[in-house]
């Protein structure tokens, strides 16, 4: 669970408790999928996933009636799994080809396609499938208006400022740029200028969605005069709520609010800055990633050998394509001895098969000492894991996906909805 030497504290320790309740419940189910369909795996519980876009669509529809969610497709692009999320109303929020491909074979109407680098042929996918292209920068901007007149067809458009309190460079544009471009989309037939976006990744609270709402009412109410807004369809506050499931549990952790907290604040701020300030009502767009994909996605390992006081097991950092665990913290749990019992921290360094010293999941974890055979779940791995995985060495994990809801064993109703990768996946289109 933890590779650095802290010791937490009984209040902290507790922090993980729901997630052992959560282990201890679907227990049987997730051993069963370990040995129907071997390790390593991920595997999505549809019954999370289904209660916790819920969760959000609910908080933010009581505060912000005009709120409509677009999944970041980058944070997890099972298309099974986006499929159940478009069966529950949620939009698309997309970032490159592959993406916008996949939004539209999936059957998506309302599509926003944002990233600092956009290709023509890009471009004018998005323009010719009706997708609201996010301008990044002056020279995008170009680009899409050139394509429009190549291709004489309008496009819908949005702008990317720049967040006020992390102004990242490389995101957006400053609110000089908005203006100018904001101008001439105004007097390009072509353009229709119905947005306006900007998203900070990692907020503990409202703070910044809150401040750039503040900053976007001032920009419109003092350069444009009312009549140039009435084609304003949203404003798109971006991602970024930090579920309190996916932060990296050490002493000093700021444990973020919850997703009815940040509903609540943004919810004042729509209303005090953009409604009553301006007099006007657009839709308020959000695209949670992380928030969404995380919880739902276990990543399952097995155990295959001991040596001292180090585990080794069948799969490695490639699962999450990053050294996460070399510097945070996320509950790992030994599934075949766990009981209410032994909710308690043991010591191990549990290491993945990578020729890579910081291939392993860290140095504590939940429940009986390791043996071999013993099915291990390290919880919450569903958000820039299965999408950021690795190709080395090991091959893209195959995932699984079950209902926890429906039955406390799910018995036969696991569905394999993505296979392991293959050695003609692995070298497709090389010459040999
Ligand atoms: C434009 C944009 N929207 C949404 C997201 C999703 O962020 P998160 O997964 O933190 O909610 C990202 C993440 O990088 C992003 O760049």
């Amino acid at each position: 669970m933890m590779v650095k030497n802290i010791n937490l504290n009984v209040k902290q320790l507790n922090e993980f408790k729901p997630f052992i309740d959560y282990a201890l419940n679907s227990r049987d189910d997730l051993l069963l999928s370990a040995k129907k369909f071997g390790t390593p795996q991920y595997i999505l519980d549809e019954g999370l996933l289904i209660n916790n876009v819920s969760r959000i669509k609910n908080a933010f529809l009581k505060t912000i009636p005009k709120s409509k969610i677009f999944y970041a497709f980058k944070s997890n692009d099972l298309p099974y799994m986006i499929k159940s999320l478009k069966n529950q109303g949620i939009n698309a929020d997309v970032s490159c080809m592959f993406e916008m491909q996949l939004a539209r074979k999936l059957g998506f109407k309302d599509i926003i396609y944002t990233a600092p680098y956009m290709s023509d042929e890009e471009i004018q996918f998005a323009i010719k499938n009706d997708i609201v292209i996010n301008i990044d920068n002056p020279l995008v901007f170009q680009r899409v208006s050139d394509s429009c007149s190549q291709l004489n067809i309008g496009a819908k458009i949005s702008f990317r400022i720049q967040n006020v309190a992390k102004p990242w460079k490389k995101f957006g544009m400053d609110m000089d740029t908005f203006v100018s471009l904001s101008h001439k989309a105004l007097n390009n037939k072509n353009l229709a200028w119905i947005g306006i976006h900007s998203h900070a990744s990692w907020n503990v609270d409202a703070k910044n969605y809150v401040s750039n709402l503040e900053s976007i009412s001032n920009c419109l109410r003092t350069q444009f005069r009312k009549e140039e807004l009435s084609s304003l369809k949203f404003i798109d506050i971006g991602g970024g709520f930090t579920p309190f499931e996916s932060i990296s549990i050490e002493e000093e952790t700021i444990i973020p609010v919850s997703i009815e907290s940040f509903a609540k604040d943004i919810g004042i701020a729509v209303k005090t800055h953009i409604i009553d300030t301006l007099g006007i009502n657009p839709e308020i767009w959000l695209e949670p990633g992380r928030m969404i994909s995380s919880i739902p996605t276990i990543i399952l390992l097995r155990v295959d050998t001991i040596k001292g006081d180090e585990v080794i097991t069948d799969g490695g950092i490639n699962l999450v394509g990053d050294a996460l665990f070399e510097n945070e913290c996320y509950p790992v749990i030994n599934l075949s001895g766990l009981s209410e019992q032994n909710f308690k921290l043991k010591s191990g360094k549990i290491n993945g098969p990578l020729c890579d010293p910081s291939d392993h999941w860290g140095i504590k974890y939940f429940g009986e000492k390791l043996k071999p055979g013993d099915i291990i779940a390290v919880m919450n791995q569903g958000a820039y894991t299965f999408s950021t995985s690795w190709r080395w060495q090991r091959p893209i994990a195959k995932y699984i996906a079950f209902n926890s809801e429906k039955s406390k064993n799910s018995g036969g109703k696991f569905l394999l909805v993505k296979s392991e990768e293959t050695f003609d996946q692995r070298y497709a289109g090389c010459k040999f």
